[in-house]
Protein backbone atom coordinates (compact mmCIF):
# COMPACT_ATOMS: atom_id res chain seq x y z
CA UNK A 1 0.00 0.00 0.00
CA UNK A 2 1.03 3.51 -0.66
CA UNK A 3 1.23 5.13 3.05
CA UNK A 4 1.79 8.59 4.07
CA UNK A 5 2.34 9.51 7.56
CA UNK A 6 2.30 13.44 8.69
CA UNK A 7 4.46 13.93 11.95
CA UNK A 8 7.82 12.13 11.79
CA UNK A 9 8.00 12.49 15.72
CA UNK A 10 8.53 9.33 17.83
CA UNK A 11 5.22 7.50 16.38
CA UNK A 12 5.45 8.98 13.54
CA UNK A 13 8.69 7.60 12.48
CA UNK A 14 8.73 4.19 14.15
CA UNK A 15 5.11 3.84 12.36
CA UNK A 16 6.69 5.08 9.51
CA UNK A 17 9.47 2.76 9.53
CA UNK A 18 8.00 -0.40 10.82
CA UNK A 19 5.24 0.03 8.01
CA UNK A 20 7.99 0.51 5.52
CA UNK A 21 9.86 -3.00 6.88
CA UNK A 22 5.85 -5.09 6.31
CA UNK A 23 6.71 -4.02 2.49
CA UNK A 24 4.41 -0.97 2.16
CA UNK A 25 5.46 2.06 0.29
CA UNK A 26 5.75 4.73 2.81
CA UNK A 27 6.52 8.44 2.27
CA UNK A 28 7.25 10.51 6.12
CA UNK A 29 6.48 14.10 6.16
CA UNK A 30 7.06 16.70 8.72
CA UNK A 31 6.96 20.31 8.90
CA UNK A 32 10.45 20.42 10.85
CA UNK A 33 13.05 21.28 7.58
CA UNK A 34 16.23 20.20 9.62
CA UNK A 35 14.12 17.22 11.12
CA UNK A 36 13.75 16.15 7.46
CA UNK A 37 16.88 16.96 5.62
CA UNK A 38 18.36 15.10 8.73
CA UNK A 39 16.59 12.09 8.15
CA UNK A 40 17.27 12.13 4.89
CA UNK A 41 21.13 12.33 5.10
CA UNK A 42 20.23 9.06 7.32
CA UNK A 43 20.64 10.97 10.52
CA UNK A 44 18.33 9.92 13.12
CA UNK A 45 17.03 12.66 14.64
CA UNK A 46 15.50 10.72 18.35
CA UNK A 47 17.03 8.16 20.10
CA UNK A 48 15.23 4.79 20.23
CA UNK A 49 16.53 1.32 19.95
CA UNK A 50 17.03 -0.28 16.39
CA UNK A 51 15.42 2.20 14.68
CA UNK A 52 19.02 3.86 13.39
CA UNK A 53 19.00 0.81 10.97
CA UNK A 54 15.21 -0.05 10.37
CA UNK A 55 15.14 3.51 8.86
CA UNK A 56 18.41 3.08 6.98
CA UNK A 57 17.46 -0.26 5.39
CA UNK A 58 14.21 0.76 4.42
CA UNK A 59 14.99 4.24 2.98
CA UNK A 60 18.09 2.49 1.47
CA UNK A 61 15.29 -0.16 -0.28
CA UNK A 62 13.49 2.76 -1.92
CA UNK A 63 10.45 1.95 0.37
CA UNK A 64 10.87 4.62 3.17
CA UNK A 65 11.31 8.48 1.73
CA UNK A 66 11.24 11.75 3.66
CA UNK A 67 9.94 15.20 2.62
CA UNK A 68 8.33 18.46 3.48
CA UNK A 69 6.49 18.12 0.82
CA UNK A 70 2.32 17.38 2.62
CA UNK A 71 0.91 17.99 -0.61
CA UNK A 72 2.55 15.63 -2.99
CA UNK A 73 2.79 12.87 -0.24
CA UNK A 74 -0.99 12.57 0.53
CA UNK A 75 -2.05 12.73 -3.43
CA UNK A 76 0.02 10.08 -3.86
CA UNK A 77 -1.29 7.98 -1.02
CA UNK A 78 -4.16 5.42 -0.46
CA UNK A 79 -3.55 5.63 3.68
CA UNK A 80 -2.69 9.09 5.56
CA UNK A 81 -1.92 8.36 9.40
CA UNK A 82 -1.96 11.62 11.45
CA UNK A 83 0.98 10.91 13.47
CA UNK A 84 1.32 14.85 14.86
CA UNK A 85 1.72 15.98 18.79
CA UNK A 86 -1.19 16.47 21.00
CA UNK A 87 0.56 18.43 23.88
CA UNK A 88 -1.54 19.56 26.53
CA UNK A 89 -2.76 23.25 25.97
CA UNK A 90 -1.06 26.04 28.02
CA UNK A 91 -3.16 27.21 30.43
CA UNK A 92 -6.30 24.80 30.38
CA UNK A 93 -4.83 20.89 30.53
CA UNK A 94 -7.08 20.45 27.26
CA UNK A 95 -5.39 18.31 24.58
CA UNK A 96 -4.39 21.06 22.09
CA UNK A 97 -5.76 20.23 18.70
CA UNK A 98 -4.28 22.62 16.39
CA UNK A 99 -1.43 20.62 15.22
CA UNK A 100 -4.16 17.68 14.72
CA UNK A 101 -6.74 20.39 12.71
CA UNK A 102 -3.71 21.76 10.37
CA UNK A 103 -3.07 18.43 9.65
CA UNK A 104 -6.30 18.11 8.77
CA UNK A 105 -6.60 20.67 6.32
CA UNK A 106 -3.23 20.44 4.23
CA UNK A 107 -4.52 16.46 4.01
CA UNK A 108 -8.17 17.48 3.02
CA UNK A 109 -6.92 20.04 0.46
CA UNK A 110 -4.05 17.38 -1.06
CA UNK A 111 -6.91 14.53 -1.43
CA UNK A 112 -6.75 13.25 -4.98
CA UNK A 113 -8.29 9.53 -4.59
CA UNK A 114 -10.58 7.81 -1.98
CA UNK A 115 -8.22 8.13 0.85
CA UNK A 116 -8.41 6.46 4.43
CA UNK A 117 -7.51 9.54 6.77
CA UNK A 118 -6.22 7.77 10.62
CA UNK A 119 -5.71 9.51 13.08
CA UNK A 120 -2.91 7.77 15.03
CA UNK A 121 -2.36 10.74 17.21
CA UNK A 122 -3.65 10.27 21.22
CA UNK A 123 -6.87 12.83 20.95
CA UNK A 124 -9.99 13.37 22.67
CA UNK A 125 -13.25 11.62 21.86
CA UNK A 126 -15.58 13.01 18.94
CA UNK A 127 -12.16 14.57 17.38
CA UNK A 128 -12.06 12.23 14.54
CA UNK A 129 -15.82 14.24 13.67
CA UNK A 130 -13.65 17.52 13.46
CA UNK A 131 -11.13 16.15 11.85
CA UNK A 132 -14.18 14.64 9.08
CA UNK A 133 -15.76 18.17 8.90
CA UNK A 134 -12.22 20.05 8.38
CA UNK A 135 -11.55 18.13 5.42
CA UNK A 136 -14.84 17.97 3.98
CA UNK A 137 -14.86 22.03 4.62
CA UNK A 138 -11.74 22.44 2.61
CA UNK A 139 -12.63 20.14 -0.35
CA UNK A 140 -16.47 18.76 -0.24
CA UNK A 141 -15.11 16.66 -3.37
CA UNK A 142 -13.24 14.50 -1.35
CA UNK A 143 -13.67 10.89 -1.45
CA UNK A 144 -12.59 9.52 1.77
CA UNK A 145 -12.64 7.90 5.01
CA UNK A 146 -11.58 9.32 8.61
CA UNK A 147 -10.63 5.98 10.94
CA UNK A 148 -9.15 6.26 14.65
CA UNK A 149 -6.09 4.11 15.19
CA UNK A 150 -4.48 4.78 18.17
CA UNK A 151 -0.64 4.26 19.43
CA UNK A 152 0.22 2.14 22.24
CA UNK A 153 3.94 1.78 21.40
CA UNK A 154 6.41 2.32 24.40
CA UNK A 155 8.89 4.92 24.29
CA UNK A 156 12.54 2.74 24.42
CA UNK A 157 10.91 -0.43 23.10
CA UNK A 158 8.75 0.86 20.08
CA UNK A 159 9.70 -1.17 17.40
CA UNK A 160 8.90 -4.44 19.27
CA UNK A 161 5.75 -2.69 20.75
CA UNK A 162 4.97 -1.84 17.19
CA UNK A 163 5.74 -5.22 16.04
CA UNK A 164 3.96 -7.08 17.77
CA UNK A 165 1.45 -5.32 19.34
CA UNK A 166 -1.24 -6.92 22.17
CA UNK A 167 -4.04 -5.51 20.06
CA UNK A 168 -4.83 -3.17 17.07
CA UNK A 169 -7.54 -1.00 18.00
CA UNK A 170 -9.05 0.58 14.72
CA UNK A 171 -12.39 2.52 14.97
CA UNK A 172 -14.47 3.23 12.06
CA UNK A 173 -17.85 2.39 10.57
CA UNK A 174 -17.13 2.40 6.47
CA UNK A 175 -16.28 -0.71 5.19
CA UNK A 176 -14.26 0.26 2.27
CA UNK A 177 -11.75 2.21 5.29
CA UNK A 178 -11.91 -1.64 6.68
CA UNK A 179 -10.68 -3.12 3.90
CA UNK A 180 -7.55 -0.93 3.41
CA UNK A 181 -6.75 -1.27 7.11
CA UNK A 182 -6.84 -5.06 7.14
CA UNK A 183 -4.31 -4.47 4.49
CA UNK A 184 -1.94 -2.43 6.28
CA UNK A 185 -2.04 -4.55 9.10
CA UNK A 186 -2.06 -7.82 7.06
CA UNK A 187 1.43 -8.78 8.55
CA UNK A 188 0.85 -8.29 12.16
CA UNK A 189 -2.51 -9.94 11.80
CA UNK A 190 -1.10 -13.30 10.30
CA UNK A 191 1.30 -12.82 12.91
CA UNK A 192 -1.54 -13.23 15.71
CA UNK A 193 -2.18 -9.50 17.11
CA UNK A 194 -5.50 -9.16 17.14
CA UNK A 195 -6.79 -6.57 15.13
CA UNK A 196 -9.97 -4.79 17.22
CA UNK A 197 -12.51 -3.13 15.55
CA UNK A 198 -15.05 -0.88 17.32
CA UNK A 199 -16.75 2.46 16.71
CA UNK A 200 -14.03 5.96 16.02
CA UNK A 201 -15.17 7.19 19.37
CA UNK A 202 -14.74 4.34 21.30
CA UNK A 203 -11.32 4.09 19.69
CA UNK A 204 -10.92 7.41 20.54
CA UNK A 205 -11.87 6.53 24.15
CA UNK A 206 -9.67 3.04 24.42
CA UNK A 207 -6.10 5.31 24.38
CA UNK A 208 -7.34 7.09 26.97
CA UNK A 209 -8.83 4.46 28.99
CA UNK A 210 -5.87 2.59 29.21
CA UNK A 211 -3.27 4.95 29.77
CA UNK A 212 -5.34 6.54 32.17
CA UNK A 213 -5.55 3.23 34.02
CA UNK A 214 -2.11 2.56 34.22
CA UNK A 215 -1.36 6.21 35.16
CA UNK A 216 -3.60 4.77 38.38
CA UNK A 217 -2.05 1.83 38.86
CA UNK A 218 1.56 3.59 39.41
CA UNK A 219 -0.10 5.76 41.45
CA UNK A 220 -1.50 3.28 43.46
CA UNK A 221 1.75 1.35 44.03
CA UNK A 222 3.29 4.83 45.02
CA UNK A 223 1.05 5.72 47.57
CA UNK A 224 1.52 2.25 49.14
CA UNK A 225 4.93 2.38 49.06
CA UNK A 226 4.25 5.84 51.21
CA UNK A 227 2.47 3.59 53.69
CA UNK A 228 4.74 1.33 53.89
CA UNK A 229 7.15 3.69 55.06
CA UNK A 230 5.46 4.88 57.61
CA UNK A 231 4.60 0.94 58.74
CA UNK A 232 7.71 -0.27 58.43
CA UNK A 233 6.72 -3.26 55.36
CA UNK A 234 8.53 -3.40 52.13
CA UNK A 235 6.48 -2.09 49.13
CA UNK A 236 8.23 -4.28 46.41
CA UNK A 237 7.14 -7.60 48.23
CA UNK A 238 3.75 -5.74 48.95
CA UNK A 239 3.87 -5.59 44.94
CA UNK A 240 4.59 -8.97 44.27
CA UNK A 241 2.20 -10.04 46.62
CA UNK A 242 -0.65 -8.83 44.86
CA UNK A 243 0.77 -9.00 41.33
CA UNK A 244 0.89 -12.96 41.69
CA UNK A 245 -2.84 -12.60 41.46
CA UNK A 246 -3.55 -12.94 37.86
CA UNK A 247 -6.66 -10.33 38.21
CA UNK A 248 -3.79 -7.80 39.33
CA UNK A 249 -1.01 -8.71 37.08
CA UNK A 250 2.77 -7.65 38.25
CA UNK A 251 3.43 -5.34 35.54
CA UNK A 252 3.50 -0.96 36.63
CA UNK A 253 3.77 -2.10 40.25
CA UNK A 254 7.15 -0.68 40.27
CA UNK A 255 7.24 2.19 43.25
CA UNK A 256 8.97 5.39 41.89
CA UNK A 257 8.97 9.38 41.85
CA UNK A 258 5.78 9.48 39.81
CA UNK A 259 4.73 8.70 36.38
CA UNK A 260 6.24 11.37 33.38
CA UNK A 261 7.06 11.49 29.86
CA UNK A 262 5.01 12.82 27.00
CA UNK A 263 2.25 10.38 27.55
CA UNK A 264 0.60 10.14 30.72
CA UNK A 265 0.86 13.19 31.81
CA UNK A 266 -0.97 14.97 29.49
CA UNK A 267 -3.50 12.39 28.74
CA UNK A 268 -4.77 12.02 32.31
CA UNK A 269 -5.26 15.67 32.22
CA UNK A 270 -7.17 16.11 28.89
CA UNK A 271 -9.26 12.78 30.02
CA UNK A 272 -9.85 14.99 32.87
CA UNK A 273 -10.61 18.00 30.93
CA UNK A 274 -13.17 15.77 28.47
CA UNK A 275 -14.89 13.68 31.04
CA UNK A 276 -15.70 17.18 32.68
CA UNK A 277 -16.46 18.92 29.82
CA UNK A 278 -19.35 15.79 29.11
CA UNK A 279 -20.62 16.02 32.74
CA UNK A 280 -19.04 12.89 33.65
CA UNK A 281 -15.91 13.25 35.63
CA UNK A 282 -13.86 10.41 36.42
CA UNK A 283 -12.78 11.57 40.18
CA UNK A 284 -10.40 8.31 40.25
CA UNK A 285 -8.24 10.07 37.65
CA UNK A 286 -8.52 13.56 38.91
CA UNK A 287 -6.92 12.07 42.14
CA UNK A 288 -4.46 10.25 40.53
CA UNK A 289 -3.47 13.52 38.53
CA UNK A 290 -2.90 15.43 41.90
CA UNK A 291 -1.41 13.16 44.17
CA UNK A 292 1.45 12.56 41.01
CA UNK A 293 1.85 16.34 40.35
CA UNK A 294 2.95 16.41 44.30
CA UNK A 295 5.01 13.18 44.26
CA UNK A 296 7.49 15.08 41.79
CA UNK A 297 8.29 17.34 44.49
CA UNK A 298 8.14 14.88 47.42
CA UNK A 299 11.04 13.33 45.80
CA UNK A 300 13.05 16.40 46.31
CA UNK A 301 12.05 16.90 49.99
CA UNK A 302 13.03 13.06 50.43
CA UNK A 303 16.72 13.84 48.83
CA UNK A 304 16.61 17.24 51.37
CA UNK A 305 15.66 14.66 54.17
CA UNK A 306 18.54 12.32 53.48
CA UNK A 307 20.59 14.88 53.45
CA UNK A 308 20.04 16.17 57.00
CA UNK A 309 17.14 18.60 56.25
CA UNK A 310 18.92 21.49 53.85
CA UNK A 311 20.70 21.13 50.33
CA UNK A 312 21.55 24.59 50.66
CA UNK A 313 25.30 25.18 49.11
CA UNK A 314 25.21 21.36 48.95
CA UNK A 315 26.32 19.29 45.53
CA UNK A 316 24.06 16.65 44.30
CA UNK A 317 24.00 14.83 41.48
CA UNK A 318 21.65 13.58 39.62
CA UNK A 319 21.72 10.37 37.65
CA UNK A 320 19.13 9.86 34.66
CA UNK A 321 16.90 12.77 33.61
CA UNK A 322 15.06 10.76 31.13
CA UNK A 323 11.40 9.84 32.32
CA UNK A 324 12.41 6.52 31.38
CA UNK A 325 15.40 4.36 30.21
CA UNK A 326 16.18 4.19 26.44
CA UNK A 327 14.78 7.17 25.07
CA UNK A 328 16.28 10.49 24.76
CA UNK A 329 12.63 11.91 25.88
CA UNK A 330 12.66 13.91 28.81
CA UNK A 331 9.35 15.84 28.44
CA UNK A 332 7.74 15.64 31.95
CA UNK A 333 10.33 14.32 33.47
CA UNK A 334 10.05 14.17 37.22
CA UNK A 335 13.98 14.49 36.69
CA UNK A 336 13.39 18.00 35.99
CA UNK A 337 11.00 19.00 38.63
CA UNK A 338 13.37 17.35 40.92
CA UNK A 339 16.03 19.30 39.86
CA UNK A 340 14.26 22.59 39.83
CA UNK A 341 12.81 21.49 43.27
CA UNK A 342 16.43 21.10 44.75
CA UNK A 343 17.90 24.09 43.25
CA UNK A 344 14.90 26.08 44.69
CA UNK A 345 16.29 24.66 48.21
CA UNK A 346 19.82 25.69 47.30
CA UNK A 347 21.37 22.59 45.96
CA UNK A 348 24.23 22.62 43.23
CA UNK A 349 23.11 20.22 40.39
CA UNK A 350 25.29 18.11 38.57
CA UNK A 351 23.92 15.88 36.15
CA UNK A 352 24.50 12.79 33.82
CA UNK A 353 22.35 11.01 31.20
CA UNK A 354 23.33 8.70 28.76
CA UNK A 355 21.00 9.75 26.13
CA UNK A 356 18.76 13.24 28.06
CA UNK A 357 21.38 16.02 28.46
CA UNK A 358 20.66 17.31 25.34
CA UNK A 359 16.89 18.02 25.52
CA UNK A 360 17.19 18.64 29.50
CA UNK A 361 19.48 21.15 28.94
CA UNK A 362 17.01 23.32 26.74
CA UNK A 363 14.47 23.08 30.03
CA UNK A 364 16.79 23.46 33.02
CA UNK A 365 19.18 26.26 34.27
CA UNK A 366 22.52 26.15 35.82
CA UNK A 367 23.01 22.39 35.94
CA UNK A 368 26.08 20.66 35.00
CA UNK A 369 26.49 17.85 32.92
CA UNK A 370 28.94 15.09 33.37
CA UNK A 371 30.15 12.72 31.53
CA UNK A 372 29.30 9.67 33.51
CA UNK A 373 28.21 8.35 37.19
CA UNK A 374 31.39 8.90 38.75
CA UNK A 375 31.62 12.30 37.52
CA UNK A 376 28.81 13.76 38.66
CA UNK A 377 28.89 11.67 42.19
CA UNK A 378 32.74 13.22 42.73
CA UNK A 379 32.74 15.43 45.53
CA UNK A 380 28.77 15.51 45.92
CA UNK A 381 27.06 15.39 48.79
CA UNK A 382 24.07 12.83 47.71
CA UNK A 383 23.85 11.31 44.37
CA UNK A 384 19.96 10.45 43.68
CA UNK A 385 18.90 7.35 41.03
CA UNK A 386 16.15 9.18 39.24
CA UNK A 387 15.59 7.23 36.25
CA UNK A 388 17.00 3.18 36.05
CA UNK A 389 19.48 3.36 33.57
CA UNK A 390 20.91 -0.42 33.15
CA UNK A 391 24.43 1.64 33.09
CA UNK A 392 23.13 2.80 36.70
CA UNK A 393 22.10 -0.76 37.61
CA UNK A 394 25.57 -1.88 38.09
CA UNK A 395 28.03 0.69 40.05
CA UNK A 396 30.73 0.16 41.99
CA UNK A 397 29.72 0.86 45.47
CA UNK A 398 32.16 0.80 47.16
CA UNK A 399 34.12 3.40 44.78
CA UNK A 400 30.88 5.72 44.65
CA UNK A 401 30.82 6.01 48.53
CA UNK A 402 34.97 7.31 48.72
CA UNK A 403 34.15 9.61 45.56
CA UNK A 404 31.37 11.65 47.33
CA UNK A 405 32.08 14.28 49.82
CA UNK A 406 28.70 12.28 52.06
CA UNK A 407 27.87 9.07 50.86
CA UNK A 408 24.29 9.53 50.70
CA UNK A 409 22.84 7.63 47.83
CA UNK A 410 18.62 8.06 47.39
CA UNK A 411 17.56 5.19 45.15
CA UNK A 412 14.49 6.61 43.38
CA UNK A 413 13.77 3.22 41.67
CA UNK A 414 14.49 0.85 44.14
CA UNK A 415 17.14 -0.97 42.20
CA UNK A 416 19.95 -1.80 44.97
CA UNK A 417 19.69 -3.56 48.08
CA UNK A 418 20.05 -1.36 51.78
CA UNK A 419 22.80 -4.47 52.76
CA UNK A 420 24.64 -4.00 50.09
CA UNK A 421 24.63 -0.33 49.57
CA UNK A 422 25.15 -0.01 53.90
CA UNK A 423 27.75 -2.61 53.47
CA UNK A 424 29.85 -0.51 50.66
CA UNK A 425 29.48 2.31 52.95
CA UNK A 426 26.89 4.26 51.95
CA UNK A 427 23.44 5.92 53.39
CA UNK A 428 21.00 4.55 51.37
CA UNK A 429 17.37 5.17 50.99
CA UNK A 430 15.04 4.17 48.82
CA UNK A 431 11.03 4.12 47.76
CA UNK A 432 8.95 2.27 50.24
CA UNK A 433 11.42 -0.18 52.07
CA UNK A 434 12.19 1.77 55.32
CA UNK A 435 15.44 0.00 57.14
CA UNK A 436 13.07 -2.18 59.30
CA UNK A 437 11.15 -3.80 56.10
CA UNK A 438 14.18 -4.66 54.05
CA UNK A 439 15.47 -7.27 56.78
CA UNK A 440 12.63 -9.89 56.08
CA UNK A 441 13.43 -9.38 52.36
CA UNK A 442 17.36 -9.80 52.61
CA UNK A 443 16.50 -12.81 55.05
CA UNK A 444 14.73 -14.71 52.79
CA UNK A 445 17.38 -13.31 49.40
CA UNK A 446 20.26 -14.76 51.33
CA UNK A 447 18.85 -17.97 52.06
N1 LIG B 1 5.72 9.23 22.11
C1 LIG B 1 5.03 8.17 22.47
O1 LIG B 1 5.52 7.28 23.15
C2 LIG B 1 3.59 8.01 22.04
C3 LIG B 1 2.96 6.75 22.17
C4 LIG B 1 1.65 6.62 21.76
C5 LIG B 1 0.96 7.71 21.24
N2 LIG B 1 1.59 8.94 21.15
C6 LIG B 1 0.85 10.05 20.57
O2 LIG B 1 1.29 10.23 19.22
C7 LIG B 1 1.27 11.62 18.87
C8 LIG B 1 2.65 12.06 18.41
O3 LIG B 1 3.54 11.93 19.50
P1 LIG B 1 5.13 12.02 19.30
O4 LIG B 1 5.73 11.70 20.61
O5 LIG B 1 5.50 11.23 18.11
O6 LIG B 1 5.28 13.59 18.99
P2 LIG B 1 6.57 14.37 18.44
O7 LIG B 1 6.47 15.71 19.04
O8 LIG B 1 7.79 13.54 18.65
O9 LIG B 1 6.33 14.45 16.86
C9 LIG B 1 5.33 15.20 16.27
C10 LIG B 1 5.84 15.68 14.92
O10 LIG B 1 4.77 16.26 14.17
C11 LIG B 1 5.29 17.34 13.41
N3 LIG B 1 4.17 18.20 12.98
C12 LIG B 1 3.38 19.01 13.74
N4 LIG B 1 2.42 19.58 12.98
C13 LIG B 1 2.58 19.09 11.71
C14 LIG B 1 1.88 19.28 10.50
N5 LIG B 1 0.79 20.06 10.41
N6 LIG B 1 2.32 18.63 9.40
C15 LIG B 1 3.40 17.82 9.49
N7 LIG B 1 4.10 17.61 10.60
C16 LIG B 1 3.69 18.22 11.72
C17 LIG B 1 6.26 18.00 14.36
O11 LIG B 1 7.19 18.81 13.67
C18 LIG B 1 6.91 16.78 15.02
O12 LIG B 1 8.06 16.36 14.31
C19 LIG B 1 0.77 12.35 20.12
O13 LIG B 1 -0.62 12.52 20.02
C20 LIG B 1 1.10 11.37 21.24
O14 LIG B 1 0.23 11.54 22.35
C21 LIG B 1 2.90 9.09 21.52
Amino acid sequence: MRIAVVGSGYVGLVSGACFADFGHSVACVDLDESKIAALQAGEIPIFEPGLNSLVVDNARAGRLTFSTNIDEAVAGAEVVFIAVGTPSRRGDGHADLSYVYDAARTIGRSIKQFTVVVTKSTVPVGTGDEVERLIREVNPEADFAVVSNPEFLREGAAIQDFKHPDRIVVGLDNDRAKQVMKEVYRPLFLNQSPLFFVTRRTAELIKYAGNAFLAMKITFINEMADLCEAVDANVQDVARGIGLDNRIGSKFLNAGPGYGGSCFPKDTLALVKTARDHGSPINLIETTVAINDNRKRAMARKVIAACGGSVRGKTIAILGLTFKPNTDDTRDSPAITIIQALQDGGAIIRAFDPEGMKPAAKLLDNVQFGTDAYDVAKGAHATVIVTEWNQFRSLDLAHLSTIMAEPVLVDLRNIYNRADAVAHGLIYSSIGRPEGAAAGHLAEAAE
